[in-house]
């Protein structure tokens, strides 16, 4: 091989080999540049005969061109592989974050129920359920309604298309039935409180045709009005979170308690809310009574044996005043930005020791 050729695959080897535009142009000043091998031969040009020239000159001017040339695509390459690795440093990501994931929210009515049943719980109580359809046996007959008596008609029936004749069934009018339902499947003691949704063909601004209910019913040796007392102040005290309540008792009529008596609790106004407890006005806020014997009968229970309370109240209201509340009916309306104001957080359940809202 000659000098030259030694010289340019040297050359040519070192372009391709330069890892950086740095070290590119260390090769290229090694080479082409003032002092550089191929410059230094460039200058011996001067000291050949004509004729030599003649034949050295095209070759080693074609060997800088060749060389000025790699040289050249090198540095482009070096320039580009660069500007990628500086773009991949200086990439933004401008895609927006995933929207949020829908998260839910406790009606509140659902959290009232579930704060009723951590407080009832507490005093010994367990949940029970009953049918929304209910037949007129136990939603009216059992409770010591009398066929043709007046009372039936106070609490605006809806009554179902009964297409095989016979009694219509009935949408519950009220949680009582699961009083019923209770004794007919347990034995005393009973200390059972019952949620659920109750309906009467009942509309304005302050009834809707569902409402939500809670029952409550004990039936226990030597139960008498003192422990039912009791039992709601303590429950009303809880449940508002309060220390003091002054609760009245007022006689009143239903047919499957006696005595009966609705239960008021002194409040007091604050502008725009209400603070239960302690004031100068009486609100009622639910209904009670011991069982009437003829219930208990109904059950088969006897009542020179046993004895019992039973209560009941609406929900809908109690949650309207324990959260400020002002309207009853967005209760029902579905609208996902009252849920989000007024609901609660769904693994947030209530206990009476560690908080109940
Ligand atoms: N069921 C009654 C009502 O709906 C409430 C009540 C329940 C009263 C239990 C006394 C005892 O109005």
């Amino acid at each position: 091989m000659s000098e030259l050729e030694s010289i340019e695959s040297e050359a040519l080897g070192a372009v391709q080999a330069a890892a950086d535009l740095a070290a590119l142009d260390a090769v290229r000043v090694a080479e082409l540049g003032k002092k550089g091998r191929i410059s230094a031969f460039m200058k011996t040009l001067g000291k050949m005969t004509p004729e030599e020239r003649q034949v050295a000159g095209p070759l080693l001017n074609a060997l800088k061109t060749r060389v000025a040339d790699a040289v050249a695509a090198r540095k482009t390459v070096l320039e580009d592989a660069a500007l990628d690795a500086q773009l991949a440093t200086e990439y933004e990501d401008l895609t927006l974050p995933p929207p949020p994931e829908p998260v839910g929210a406790l009606h509140p009515v659902m959290q009232v129920f579930e704060e009723m049943a951590a407080i009832f719980g507490t005093m010994g109580f367990a949940v029970a359920e009953g049918p929304d359809i209910e037949d007129d046996w136990h939603n009216f007959t059992a409770l010591n309604f009398p066929e043709g008596h007046p009372a039936r008609e106070t609490h605006d029936t809806f009554f179902m298309n009964n297409p095989e004749g016979g009694a219509p069934k009935v949408l519950r009018t009220h949680t009582s039935p699961v009083q019923i339902r209770t004794m007919m499947e347990q034995k005393p003691p009973i200390r059972i409180i019952a949620p659920g949704r109750v309906y009467r063909n009942d509309w304005d601004a302050t009834h809707t045709p569902m409402f939500h209910q809670v029952e409550g019913l004990v039936i226990e040796k030597g139960i008498h009005m003192g422990h039912l007392k009791g039992c709601l102040i303590d429950f009303v005290k809880a449940f508002f979170e309060v220390d003091t309540v002054e609760a009245r008792f007022r006689p009143h009529f239903f047919p499957f308690t006696e005595p009966s008596a609705e239960m008021d609790v002194k409040y007091t106004k604050k502008g725009d809310s209400i603070q239960i407890g302690q004031g100068d006005s009486w609100m009622e806020i639910l209904g009670s009574g011991m069982v009437h014997p003829n219930v208990l009968r109904n059950c088969g229970i006897d009542p020179d044996e046993y004895q019992g309370f039973a209560f009941g109240m609406g929900v809908d209201r109690l949650a309207m005043l324990k959260y400020g509340m002002p309207d009853l009916r967005p209760y029902f309306e579905a609208d996902p930005e009252w849920t989000r104001h007024y609901g609660f957080a769904p693994w947030l359940t209530p206990t009476v020791s560690g908080g109940l809202s």
